[in-house]
């Protein structure tokens, strides 16, 4: 396994690959690798097969975050993802730095970015309206330098690979798309850079969330007729709230297709939800079957 830092490099390399025919796989992540990732990254291995090549690469990048979240209390830990990265067979790391990917930012040398207008509107876009922007043009970036065949992203961030979909259909980039599972603690949270945030009781109140989803499902298996989501949420809220360190961001109820929000919940409703454990906001999602 080798490491690339520069964006010249990949570059040249993707497209000696590209003339060589070789099947490329990629799996874009901000480091602090956890079996979520690692899955994903075997995930691109079965897709490419073994002579294909597959890409992890590692930015914590800035424009996803607004000047007010953790961008720089990011948790970082090159050496451990790394060896996580090649014990998952793994061939490249692209970990560039900023002043790779954004030159100039700070002096306005760097000015272009790719905006998606309507399925990142609502949810994490509601309540961070800069995010999307920033994620968009990361891996239309990204895109361009490993020139993937293939991309494979996580379930856990249901939006987030909603919008690059959407991204990758509407400017005709030439990656398949691949949304894995998400991988999940043995209590059900949903594994996450983010959980090292979590000391102590917070860690066991960040429960709440997969709990609530398992109260939604089972609502929605009881009854005989869809619910209304308005009051289905309050009820989730309350139940999340119990936990006093807990603090509902939002409860959203739509369509998987095309993330409408809906105003009665039934079977193949997906559910999303935001909530701040302490000072961290953690997300999961999953299909009310
Ligand atoms: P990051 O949060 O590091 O996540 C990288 C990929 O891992 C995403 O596709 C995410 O959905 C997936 N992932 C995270 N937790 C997971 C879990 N528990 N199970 C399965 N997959 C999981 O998402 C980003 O980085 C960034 O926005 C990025 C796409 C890299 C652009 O900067």
């Amino acid at each position: 396994m080798r490491t690339v830092t520069s964006v010249q490099a990949m570059q040249r390399l993707a497209l000696q690959w590209r003339r060589q025919g070789k099947r490329v796989g990629f799996v874009p992540t901000m480091g602090y690798l956890h079996a979520g990732h690692v899955s994903l990254v075997q995930r691109a291995r079965k897709l490419v097969g073994k002579d294909g090549i597959v890409v992890v690469s590692i930015y914590v990048n800035p424009t996803q975050f607004a000047p007010t979240e953790d961008l720089s209390r990011y948790p970082r830990d090159f050496k451990r993802d790394e060896k996580l990265c090649r014990e998952a067979s793994a061939d490249f790391i692209f970990y560039p730095s900023d002043a790779e990917m954004y030159p100039g930012k700070s002096e306005s040398l760097y000015s272009t970015y790719v905006v998606e207008e309507l399925l990142s509107r609502e949810m994490e876009g509601a309540s961070r309206p800069t995010h999307f922007k920033g994620v968009t043009t990361i891996v239309a970036k990204l895109f361009n330098l490993v020139l993937p065949e293939v991309a494979v992203f996580g379930a856990k961030d249901f939006q987030q690979a909603a919008v690059i979909q959407r991204m990758v259909t509407d400017l005709n980039f030439p990656v398949k798309i691949v949304v894995a599972p998400t991988v999940r603690e043995p209590d059900g949270l949903a594994m996450s850079s983010r959980n090292k945030y979590l000391e102590g009781p917070l860690r066991t109140q960040a429960v709440a969330l997969s709990h609530a989803m398992l109260k939604a499902r089972e609502a929605v298996k009881k009854s005989r007729s869809p619910l209304p989501a308005s009051r289905l949420k309050q009820q989730l809220q309350k139940f999340i709230e119990e936990q006093p360190a807990a603090k509902v961001d939002y409860i959203a109820f739509f369509d998987p297709a095309t993330l409408q929000p809906v105003t009665r919940v039934h079977r193949g409703t997906h559910m999303a939800l935001a909530v701040f454990v302490g000072k961290t906001r953690l997300i999961d999602n999953g299909l009310l079957a």
